[in-house]
């Protein structure tokens, strides 16, 4: 057989990945999710060399250890046409490195020696959190040390799941003291005075000295507790410590936020801000004092476009309530960006004069491309101001 299709798969659908807590969770069909991404793994995300291929990820989810199961009906001959199938275990170990288990023994043992997970670094915040009317999240985030052996093993293992759900994701150098790294946990009762603890999500911050700068790089909850709301707690404690006078950091980054973590972040802002006079909305309607602002960027550690960003959701907000002019507003938005674009500091003194004309010329143009920017800011910021509804 020598059809090319027979003997291709895409990754994304064949992988499983399976949390388990214990050998008999191996076989229980619950606690799957699927890869929202491979292809810093398999090349276009499709394997090679495989009919009826499926691919198991065993995750422990005290440890992190990973068992990988490869099970297929049929496989490429390798003789044909100098053609080789794809080797998916060479695939995976740059990327599961530590945490790659290939003997199955050898895992349940993991398993069963593992029972207990430990619990890493010092804690910034307790919570308890409602999911439903009759559930409940016991958690806990922690600042973990990442001179400590058995965390850095711990959390080598942990961040290979990345791989599979942050786009470009890539690991860092835990050799480095700048990065920060921090632990959510789920915390169960396991007798009345027994807390187990469960690692569920990391974030990993790096603080740029010199500049004062703290810049959130990673970001990520485990699938099977990710829409719970946990996101947005671990954020706003994480935005809480590097807040805080002992890290002295002025601003807080984000590097390359995708749509969720936009919205993560901007519901955290925006709850921050939401109830400082400063924004109440004659405050604001006439546009945002400069020393608001400042004031602002210093008390959140904003950068000044995040400060614009989360001024102009509350705006948009009022404008939802009735209780601003969306038209004002709308021209407030295009004035704004218009005195950005004409920015002609940045031109030499003789080329002002001629920019001047050039932009004035061009007016139709501009604000052609303004409007669009203002309807996509107001595309872009729908969930928030939703979220701002419900919370009142
Ligand atoms: C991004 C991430 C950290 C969010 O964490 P989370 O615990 O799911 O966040 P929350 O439960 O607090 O949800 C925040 C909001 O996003 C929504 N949401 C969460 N997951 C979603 C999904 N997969 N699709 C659409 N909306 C989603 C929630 O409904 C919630 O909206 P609400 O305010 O209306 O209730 C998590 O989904 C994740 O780890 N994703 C993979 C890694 C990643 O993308 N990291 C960010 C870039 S580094």
């Amino acid at each position: 057989m020598c059809d090319m299709n027979y003997f291709t798969s895409d990754a994304n659908k064949i992988i499983t990945i399976i949390f388990v807590k214990s050998p008999e969770d191996m076989d229980i069909k619950k606690e799957r999710c699927k890869p929202k991404m491979t292809h810093q793994i398999f090349q276009k995300e499709s394997i090679f060399g495989y009919n009826g291929l499926k691919v198991k990820l065993f995750y422990s989810c005290y440890t992190y250890h990973c068992y990988v199961e490869i099970s297929y009906l049929d496989k490429w001959d390798d003789t044909y046409w100098g053609l080789k199938a794809d080797n998916i275990i060479d695939c995976l170990s740059p990327w599961l490195r530590e945490a790659m288990i290939l003997n199955k023994a050898d895992f349940i043992n993991i398993l069963k020696n593992y029972e207990r997970s430990l619990k890493y670094g010092v804690s910034l915040e307790e919570f308890d959190h409602l999911v439903l009317p009759d559930r409940n999240i016991l958690g806990s985030i922690r600042i973990c040390d990442i001179k400590d052996k058995e965390f850095v093993k711990l959390h080598q293992r942990f961040e290979s799941l990345i791989i599979m759900y942050i786009d470009a994701a890539n690991f860092i150098d835990m050799t480095d003291n700048n990065w920060k790294v921090i632990y959510l946990y789920e915390k169960k009762f396991v007798k009345p005075n027994v807390i187990r603890y469960t690692p569920i999500g990391f974030a990993t911050i790096y603080i740029f000295d010199t500049k004062k700068i703290g810049r959130i790089s990673q970001f990520f909850i485990t699938p099977l507790y990710q829409g719970q709301g946990l996101g947005f707690i671990f954020l706003r404690t994480i935005s809480q410590y590097l807040r805080s006078n002992a890290l002295d950091i002025k601003k807080i980054s984000v590097e390359s936020p995708n749509k969720l973590f936009t919205y993560l972040r901007d519901k955290v802002d925006v709850s921050n801000c939401l109830d400082l006079p400063v924004f109440t909305i004659n405050e604001i309607r006439g546009g945002l004092a400069s020393d608001a602002y400042k004031r602002i960027c210093s008390n959140f550690k904003l950068c000044k476009k995040q400060a614009k960003r989360i001024y102009e959701i509350l705006r948009a907000y009022y404008c939802d309530l009735g209780i601003d002019d969306y038209e004002e507003f709308k021209s407030n938005f295009i004035k704004d960006r218009k005195i950005e674009i004409l920015d002609l500091r940045i031109y030499p003194k003789r080329e002002r004069d001629y920019q001047l004309k050039l932009f004035e010329s061009n007016i139709a143009i501009q604000n052609a491309n303004l409007n669009k920017v203002f309807e996509n800011f107001m595309r872009s910021i729908q969930h928030i101001l939703l979220y701002l509804k419900t919370r009142i």
